[in-house]
């Protein structure tokens, strides 16, 4: 088999990257190794950068987005019995997308056939070959066969855990990585949401963050050590938690119920340079994580995405070389800003377990300065929006 572009992994990244390619008459083939069943069971977060929207209305895509998401003006940060509202819409002219990713995931995937982009699915054992020549290609195993396929560029869009990262050597590559002393315990729940807007809680007992997919299924997050178990957490002690942490106001309007999913992910900020190498591209998380707390995952891997489908273009329809040769420059000086916020967010809305009386001093100064300060709620709501491409 051949193609113009080979793309691993058919999440976010690689969809986004393969409908932007294929819009402009490239031709792609995308290689995933789980079912689509699987990758839609995934729950990620839900709020989208504008330039995620804008990527959905290029392709054409977005129209279950504007009439299922919830376009948001502001969110709060509480601090205790404080309540913050960074009123993003006044401040930046500008508002954020409450979609699930899954949805974004959905509509993107339910296009490809229509539009001619092939996705293997539950394809094995993906291996890149020739990686730093003209003529990379990909072996793989479908039903017990071996395939090969060939093409000009390899996409790595595999997430953190895939190959492509790991195909370039660690003589040409360099990691940045800080962990966080705590996960994020999630649960999804048919029920209203607390607020209508979201809520990030620094209390003396942890973070929470009060979310939504819809105006009638919330989500909610609190932070929790990285020793527990989800069998610690029984639904009622979660909503007892919640409760408590998202303060006096939004915890008396909780409706509580069962949880659909609830799970514990850890908090990782992480990086990967270059973001390319010969003829292969890194974009989204296969490149760099984010920890949750800015809602940046996505949005990361639109902007990759972004840049990188323009470069690609850019060579097959033009034959020039720029955009490729700078795109890992060009992605990189975006991803470090928003793995800035993201880490920066972390870091004041969080209890770390090792931190000091110092440590939670500056934490409410910095708290006060936002809460009277219009150009400390401009910077941070223009982050929270995301940075311009
Ligand atoms: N072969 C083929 N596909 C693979 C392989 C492999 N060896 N390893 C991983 N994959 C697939 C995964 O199954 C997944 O569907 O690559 C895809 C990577 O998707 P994501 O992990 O969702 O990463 P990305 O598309 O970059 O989207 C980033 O997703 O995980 C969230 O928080 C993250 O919001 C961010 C977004
Ligand atoms: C979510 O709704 O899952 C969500 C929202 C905002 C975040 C993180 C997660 O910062």
């Amino acid at each position: 088999m051949k193609s113009d572009v080979a793309i691993i992994g058919a999440g976010p990244a690689g969809l986004m990257l393969g409908h932007l390619l294929r819009k402009a008459g490239i031709d792609v083939v995308i290689l995933e190794r789980q079912s689509a069943e699987y990758v839609l069971s995934r729950i990620r977060a839900g709020v989208l950068e504008q330039i995620t929207v804008d990527l959905m209305d290029e392709l054409g895509l977005g129209a279950r987005m504007h009439k299922k998401g919830l376009p948001h003006h502001g969110f709060y940060l509480a601090d205790g019995e404080r309540l913050i509202r960074i009123d993003i819409a006044e401040l930046t002219g500008k508002t954020v997308m409450v979609y699930g990713q899954t949805e974004v995931t959905r509509d993107l995937m339910d296009a490809c056939a229509e539009r001619g982009i092939e996705v293997v699915y539950e394809a094995s054992d993906v291996t890149l070959h020739n990686i730093e020549s003209d003529a990379p290609y990909l072996t793989y195993k479908k039903d017990g066969a071996e395939y090969r396929l060939d093409a000009r560029f390899i996409a790595g869009c595999d997430g953190f855990h895939g190959p492509s990262r790991k195909a370039i050597p660690e003589s040409v590559g360099r990691t940045f990585e800080r962990i966080y002393p705590f996960g994020w315990l999630g649960i999804l729940a048919d029920v209203p949401p607390c607020n209508e807007e979201l809520i990030y809680a620094n209390h003396d007992r942890g973070f929470a963050l009060g979310s939504m997919r819809s105006k009638s299924r919330s989500r909610y997050y609190v932070q929790v050590p990285l020793t527990d178990r989800i069998e610690d957490w029984p639904d009622d002690r979660l909503w007892d938690e919640l409760a408590m942490r998202l303060g006096p106001e939004a915890g008396a309007s909780i409706t509580r119920g069962p949880a659909l999913e609830k799970s514990i992910a850890p908090l990782r900020s992480f990086v990967f340079e270059p973001m390319q190498l010969g003829s292969l591209f890194l974009a989204g998380d296969a490149a760099h994580i984010v920890p949750p707390t800015g809602a940046k995952g996505l949005n990361l891997a639109s902007s990759d995405v972004a840049y990188l489908s323009r470069a690609l273009i850019q060579f097959f329809k033009q034959g020039t070389e720029e955009g490729i040769a700078s795109y890992s420059k060009t992605a990189l000086a975006r991803v470090w800003k928003s793995e800035r916020f993201s880490w920066s967010l972390t870091t004041l809305m969080h209890r770390f377990p090792d931190g000091d009386a110092f440590g939670r001093r500056m934490q409410v100064a910095e708290l006060d300065y936002i809460a009277s300060s219009r150009a400390a709620q401009t910077a941070l709501a223009e982050n929270y929006i995301g940075l311009p491409l």
